[in-house]
């Protein structure tokens, strides 16, 4: 079972294998918004993978075209919405938290 390190608070959250990055994020009680019906549709859950991005199922068409269309993003760049956690650990970054 997967263990997500959130930042930036720190906060640890095990989940299972298959289970979504969002929940183990909303389940560690960090901030996260989720203004669509988590279909890759809102922006508000964009995280970076600080490690353990290869670990997370690939990136289905919705995400990668929604990233595309997004300022700010980078190439750890990821919908948390969207995001298959795998057997590896992740470290994720948090921005919504940090631009209030
Ligand atoms: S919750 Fe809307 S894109 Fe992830």
């Amino acid at each position: 079972m997967p263990t997500v390190t959130i930042k930036p608070s720190g906060k640890t959250q095990v989940a299972a294998e298959g289970s979504i990055l969002i929940d183990a994020i909303i389940a560690a009680g960090e901030p996260i918004e989720v203004k669509c019906n988590r279909d890759a549709k809102c922006e508000s859950c964009h995280v970076f993978i600080l490690e353990g991005k290869k670990s997370l199922a690939k990136m289905g068409r919705p995400e990668s075209e929604k990233l595309d269309s997004m300022v700010g993003v980078a190439s750890k760049s990821r919908l948390a919405c969207q995001c298959v956690l795998g057997t590896e650990n992740v470290t994720v970054e948090l921005l919504g938290a940090l631009s209030g």
